[in-house]
């Protein structure tokens, strides 16, 4: 049984990925300060003695007081609606938190997570995106403010390591979706499924054309946990191969809940990458790990979840 804290521990992917340590006997110490999610994401774990969690913005410090083996670092405004609200919060969660958790790694000796993200490769100009590609991001436009702060934070966990001040592993998560997505968070899957469930038109950004790779939050969980036990240093993706258009996921969730919505094209927003699909070789021979899910079955899941009376704002 290891001791790990997990910061953005209330979040989507974060509440998640506690379930899972949980599940597999590790005393887990969460740390969040809601700026993108709400205590109900982990309002299930109130009375589990596995879990103890700390309301706390990462970027002011974080302080623990026993022994640490690991430190996932999952904090971040994570969808493009709520880092174009939140640029200095996500650039400085992207730096001086990651830093505050590196140096908290290295006085506890602990393995550092970061939870990094395809976007580190911007709008890219190979297909499908392996991990040793350097990217194509723009450092002065709209996106700059995520996209720059996860670069930092992985040239951050490179120097503790070529330093030996702390152990790192680099996670490079491509777009997920499941439940406790938040229904307004803006981004693709539950923005369509809650507009064809409220029979509105699906709002589908561009002509519909540029593609993304959807894995579902299960498959992605069971790989950040294997990265974060083994033995990696370097990046990896972590992410479903399973590439398609933005306006087919927007069909396969119309045809699954209101065949007569409207799909309506709205402009394609600055920077929007092209084409998003991991090469996920690495994952596979290092960590033995592919996902398992089926798009079909996730989106039911996930509907299923949107339908009932849990889901936040
Ligand atoms: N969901 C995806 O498709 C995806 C893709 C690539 C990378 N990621 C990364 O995975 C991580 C989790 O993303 P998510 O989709 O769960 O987003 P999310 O917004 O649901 O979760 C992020 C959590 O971090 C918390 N947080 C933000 N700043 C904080 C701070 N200063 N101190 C403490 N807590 C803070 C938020 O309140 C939230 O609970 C993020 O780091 C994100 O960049 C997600």
């Amino acid at each position: 049984m290891a001791e790990i804290l997990v910061t953005g521990a209330a979040g989507f992917i974060g509440s998640h990925f506690v379930d899972e340590l949980i599940r597999d006997g590790h005393n887990v110490y969460g740390v969040d300060n809601f700026i993108t999610s709400t205590p109900a994401n982990i309002s299930h774990l109130d009375d589990e003695p596995l879990f103890r969690f700390t309301e706390r913005d990462i970027t002011k410090g974080i302080e623990f007081p026993g022994a640490l083996d690991y430190i996932a670092n999952l904090a971040s405004p994570a969808s493009p609606v709520d880092y174009y609200e939140y640029p200095l919060e996500t650039m400085l969660v992207g730096s001086v938190g990651a830093y505050h958790c590196l140096e908290l790694a290295r006085e506890k000796k602990a393995v550092f997570l970061q939870a990094s993200t395809s976007e580190v490769y911007g709008d890219p100009e190979v297909t499908p995106q392996p991990e040793s590609y350097w990217g194509r991001v723009n450092s002065f436009g709209p996106r700059a403010c995520y996209d720059e702060a996860k670069r930092f934070a992985e040239a951050l966990a490179y120097t503790y390591r070529a330093k030996e001040w702390a152990e790192s592993r680099i996670a490079r998560i491509f777009n997920t979706f499941g439940p406790r997505m938040r229904k307004n968070d803006g981004r693709a899957v539950p923005n369509f499924i809650n507009q064809a469930l409220a029979g509105e038109p699906i709002t589908v950004y561009g002509d519909g054309s540029q593609t993304r790779s959807f894995c579902y939050i299960n498959d992605l969980v069971e790989g950040l946990a294997r990265l974060l036990f083994s033995p990696v240093t370097t990046p990896v993706n972590i992410g479903n191969p399973n590439e398609m258009t933005i306006l087919d996921i927007a069909e396969q969730i119309r045809e699954k809940i209101n065949p007569e919505s409207e799909i309506v094209f709205l402009p394609l927003p600055e920077n929007d990458p092209k084409q998003r699909k991991p090469d996920i070789s690495k994952a596979g021979k290092l960590l033995g790990w592919e996902p398992k899910w089926a798009l079909e079955d996730g989106l039911d899941k996930t509907i299923e979840y949107f339908k009932s009376d849990r889901p936040t704002a």
